[in-house]
């Protein structure tokens, strides 16, 4: 079956240089936010995924221009709200929350009904999170099924600034009701648990109106509509959450080294870093420095050879959110029994991944005891898997396929594992980077 990948030997050992694919949440920010601008903007090293393509393709349905060159991609701006399209469109954002969240946010103001579908995966989310705040600026929603996708959009001609308390630490939700605040007259103040900050970053990149102050467990964003967008040229870095994938694969592998250049090491990003390293991984940054507001280095990664277990600090659950799964395994070959808490937010991702990862790991031989937001893993250093594992019937959820595959290479087994093609959401060079780091040259 070509769409399943197969591994029956551990990676050996290796020195290398990586680049893994552009940052998922600033490429879709970025063509978002060039679809509001005015005028002709450029992105560099954008990440040509499933994800983005869907966002691309939803932005070229609501009229706007996109020319997509060997090195780079253009976005050609109409203002905001400055969308066109006839009647019964409908939207399909595919498998990606971001998308459909943030892009509704951006339709608060429409003048015709827009119909929102999604992959099966999508499709079982929840949507409530964004339309109750969306609807308190004026915006009316018609669903087939509560809270879920399919629904339909329509916007009022009057949007005004909304007071909005955002309490699960999720950026999509912030950003949303960001994206929406372009449009509203008057301010819009946020109260957000700490979360992924790209938005305010580029808000501020962009000169929109925006004041931050910051808590220890809050920000309190202020945003006033502005006039107009400048264009703007990104060049979108590395994406930390791919990386994980190679700090954990460097990790748990023998005498191996490896440097990944160029990655967005935003600090509302690389609780990854703080968590492994906690545990005894050997992580440094290289070369680091700032671009428009965001923080990039170079990863260096070396193998540990005594991993310890953690109780994972429940603060650090925003900034590692779609980290879980490859972290999860680090904590199989870890000795002693780590814990990782309030982490209900992990079974509203593309796939229940605090349920899957548990099951994974069991099937693997480790021991996990789970409850509806925490689990206890019971590390096995010496793990050393001798029977045949079948990964398959995972809502084809691109970082379940990637975990498997890092497990597969390191902790030994004859592993089969299914819909190869999910990398294609966010890393489609997963696979070829894998190749390179087998490859004796
Ligand atoms: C994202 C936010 C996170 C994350 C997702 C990307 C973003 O979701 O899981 O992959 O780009 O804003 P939540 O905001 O729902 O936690």
């Amino acid at each position: 079956m070509a769409n399943v990948l197969r591994i029956n030997k551990k990676i050996a050992s290796y020195d290398k240089k990586i680049i893994v694919d552009g940052d998922k949440s600033l490429s879709i920010r970025w063509v978002l936010l060039a679809s509001q601008s005015s005028g002709k903007s450029k992105a560099y090293n954008l990440l040509m995924s499933e994800d983005v393509n869907a966002a691309l393709d939803s932005i070229k349905k609501l009229g706007i221009k996109v020319k997509l060159h060997k090195h780079f991609c253009e976005i050609y701006g109409k203002g905001i709200n400055g969308f066109k399209y006839k009647k019964n469109l409908i939207i399909n954002a595919r498998n990606s929350g971001t998308l459909g969240r943030l892009l509704l946010g951006l339709l608060v103001k429409s003048n015709k009904k827009i119909k929102f579908v999604g992959d099966k995966s999508l499709s079982k989310r929840d949507f409530s999170r964004i339309t109750k705040p969306l609807k308190k600026f004026g915006a009316k929603f018609y669903h087939e099924t509560k809270n879920k996708l399919p629904l339909s959009i329509l916007g009022s001609e009057t949007i005004k600034g909304i007071n909005y308390l955002e309490n699960k630490g999720s950026a999509q939700c912030k950003s949303s009701v960001m994206l929406a605040a372009l449009n509203a007259s008057g301010t819009t103040s946020i109260k957000a648990k700490k979360s992924r900050n790209h938005t305010e970053l580029l808000f501020k990149h962009l000169k929109i109106p925006i004041k931050i102050k910051r808590s220890k467990k809050f920000d309190y964003i202020e945003i006033k509509q502005p006039k107009k967008i400048k264009a703007f040229n990104y060049h979108i870095p590395g994406d930390i959450s791919s990386s994980a994938f190679f700090m954990a694969l460097t990790t748990l592998s023998n005498n191996s080294k490896l440097t990944i250049k160029d990655v967005n090491t935003n600090p509302s990003r690389i609780g990854v870093i703080k968590i492994l390293k906690k545990m005894g991984a050997k992580i440094s940054f290289r070369n680091q420095r700032n671009y428009n507001g965001e923080k990039i280095a170079d990863i260096l990664i070396k193998s540990s050879k005594k991993l310890k277990s953690i109780n994972c600090p429940p603060e650090l659950n925003s900034s590692a959110i779609d980290e879980f799964l490859i972290i999860f395994l680090v904590a199989a070959k870890a000795k002693g029994i780590s814990h990782f808490k309030d982490l209900s937010e992990l079974n509203q991702k593309e796939s229940p991944r605090l349920n899957l990862g548990s099951k994974i790991l069991n099937i693997m031989g480790i021991k996990t005891e789970l409850s509806k937001d925490s689990i206890k893993i019971y590390g096995q250093p010496n793990l050393e898997i001798k029977k045949t594992i079948i990964v398959k019937d995972y809502l084809k959820d691109h970082r379940v396929f990637m975990m498997s595959t890092i497990a597969a290479l390191t902790c030994g087994g004859n592993w089969q594992i299914h819909d190869k093609d999910s990398v294609n959401t966010s890393f489609p060079s997963f696979l070829k980077i894998i190749t390179k780091l087998k490859n004796k040259h």
